[in-house]
C-alpha cells in the first residue's frame, strides 16, 4: 500500500468554489438550479467539468450520448478499471448538491490521490453520465441505462421530448456522434463502481451519522398518460355534458395516492409529478391533459401490485368520464443489490477513518442502478440538511462532503492496487 488513508486530505476550498461556480451554470437565477440535458447551461455546465478534468491530467472521452469518461490511466492498464461518478444534469427547481457531489467530489478525490503521490494500479475513470433526471425524455438514468444495456439503442433513438423533437436531435446539438449501440458496456468493463451522493433523505442527520453506504437502491418505475375528452366553452357545456380531461387526471392522481398508501407497505410512494392540460384558459373545458406518475418500492412484487392498480383505476375513471386514454409504462425497473465486499471495504475505511456510518437503503434512484448491471457497485451517502432534495435548498456542509471525498478517495485507492 503506497498510501495511507489518514494522510488523505482534499483541498476543501477549491471543492467548494467550484460547486459554487458550477451552480451559477442554470437556467435559472440563483439558489435555483436547473440544468435540463443539453440545454445550453447542460453543455456550458459540461465543458466546465471537462476543463477541471483536463486540467488534472486525466485522459478524456465522450461517447455517442454524451456519457463522459474521463481516466487516470494505472500502471496495469489491462485490468479492468474502478470507475466513480454521478451526474450534473438537474431538474427544474434543483439545488446545486444532487449528482454534482459525486461529479465533482470524485475529481477532487482523484486531485487528492495524485497530490499524496499515489500510483493506481488499475486505472481511475470518473464517469460523468447524461441525464441521470428524466426532464427531457421522461426516462431517468438516460446514459447509465444504455450502458448498462438495459435501454436498447433502437427504443433510445425514439424517445422523444413533448415537442416531438428525438434523442438523436438532442444529441447533435451536444455535439454527440456515432451510432447509440457503440454505448453499452461489456459485462466487467470496471473492477467496481461506486458513487458518492447525497443522501436526499433524513436519515444520516436524523441519526448524525456522517456517512452512509448503501445496500440495496429501490425499484423504480414510470407511468405516462395522455387523456383527450371534449373541449368547449365553460359557461355553455352543462355538468352532466362533460368530458373533462383535467377533471380525470385530477381523480387519477388521487388514485394514484390512494393506490400507494393502502399497499401495507410504507416503503410504497407515489407521486404525479407531471400535470398538464390543455388549452389552459380559464374559461374553456381541458380537452387533454398529460400526467406522468412516479411509483416506488423496495419490494418489486409490491410495487407492481400499486402499479396494477394505478393503472385499473385510471381505466375506470376515463371509461365512466368519456374520456379516452393511452397509457404507457416508461419505465419499470428492478432494485439494484449492492455488492456486499464493496460495503464491507467501505465501512472498514469509515472506521479506520473515524467516521460514523451505517448500511442503508436508497429510496432515490441513481446512475448506481444500472451500473450494478456492469460492475459490482454501491454507493457513499453524506447527510442533507432536514433530508431536503430536488429543491433549491437542498445543503450539505463543506465537512460532510469533505467527509464524503475521503472515504471515496480511501476506497478508489484500497480497491484499485486490490
Ligand atoms: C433521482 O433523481 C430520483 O428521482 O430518484
Ligand atoms: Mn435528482
Ligand atoms: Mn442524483
Amino acid at each position: 500500500m503506497n498510501y495511507w488513508p489518514n494522510t488523505l486530505w482534499p483541498n476543501s476550498p477549491r471543492l467548494q468554489h467550484e460547486l459554487n461556480a458550477l451552480a451559477l451554470i442554470s437556467e435559472s437565477p440563483p439558489p435555483v438550479v436547473t440544468r435540463v440535458l443539453f440545454s445550453e447551461a447542460d453543455l456550458r455546465g459540461r465543458a466546465f467539468v471537462n476543463n477541471l478534468c483536463r486540467e488534472a491530467g486525466l485522459a478524456l472521452r465522450e461517447d455517442a450520448v454524451g456519457n463522459i469518461f474521463a481516466r487516470w490511466t494505472g500502471s496495469a492498464p489491462e485490468l479492468p478499471a474502478v470507475a466513480t461518478g454521478s451526474h450534473i444534469d438537474a431538474i427544474p427547481n434543483a439545488g446545486k448538491f444532487d449528482g454534482v457531489v459525486g461529479v465533482l467530489g470524485a475529481l477532487e478525490a482523484l486531485r487528492t490521490l495524485r497530490a499524496a503521490g499515489f500510483q493506481p494500479r488499475r486505472s481511475l475513470e470518473l464517469v460523468i453520465f447524461t441525464a441521470e433526471e428524466p426532464t427531457r425524455f421522461g426516462l431517468g438514468c438516460l446514459g447509465s441505462r444504455l450502458l448498462g444495456g438495459v435501454l436498447t439503442p433502437e427504443r433510445a433513438a425514439r424517445l422523444a421530448d413533448r415537442d416531438g423533437q428525438t434523442l438523436d436531435d438532442w444529441r447533435a446539438r451536444g455535439g454527440c456522434t456515432g451510432p447509440l449501440a457503440a454505448v453499452p458496456l461489456p459485462q466487467q468493463h470496471y473492477a467496481a463502481f461506486v458513487e458518492l451522493h447525497i443522501e436526499q433523505g433524513p436519515v444520516l442527520e436524523q441519526e448524525n451519522l456522517a456517512i452512509g453506504i448503501v445496500e440495496k437502491i429501490a425499484a423504480p418505475s414510470t407511468l405516462r398518460l395522455q387523456l383527450t375528452g371534449v373541449g368547449g366553452h365553460a359557461g355553455a357545456v352543462l355538468m352532466p355534458g362533460r368530458h373533462d380531461a383535467g377533471l380525470a387526471g385530477a381523480e387519477i392522481a388521487l388514485a394514484v395516492e390512494s393506490a400507494v398508501t393502502s399497499t401495507g407497505s410504507p416503503d410504497t410512494v407515489g407521486t404525479t409529478g407531471v400535470f398538464r392540460i390543455e388549452p389552459g384558459a380559464v374559461n374553456s373545458v381541458p380537452c387533454r391533459a398529460w400526467l406522468e406518475i412516479d411509483v416506488r418500492d423496495t419490494q418489486t412484487a409490491t410495487r407492481d401490485a400499486a402499479l396494477a392498480q394505478i393503472e385499473s383505476a385510471a381505466a375506470a375513471i376515463c371509461a365512466r368520464r368519456g374520456v379516452q386514454l393511452e397509457l404507457e409504462r416508461l419505465n419499470v425497473d428492478p432494485p439494484a443489490i449492492c455488492d456486499a465486499r464493496l460495503v464491507q471495504t467501505i465501512a472498514g475505511l469509515c472506521h479506520t477513518l473515524g467516521l460514523s456510518h451505517r448500511t442503508m437503503i436508497s429510496r432515490a434512484y441513481h446512475d448506481s442502478l444500472f451500473m450494478a448491471q456492469v460492475c459490482p457497485t454501491t454507493m457513499i451517502f453524506i447527510p442533507s440538511y432536514q433530508g431536503y432534495s430536488h429543491r433549491p435548498d437542498e445543503y450539505s456542509s463543506p465537512e460532510q462532503i469533505e467527509a464524503g471525498v475521503r472515504v471515496l478517495a480511501a476506497t478508489l485507492a484500497t480497491i484499485s492496487n486490490a
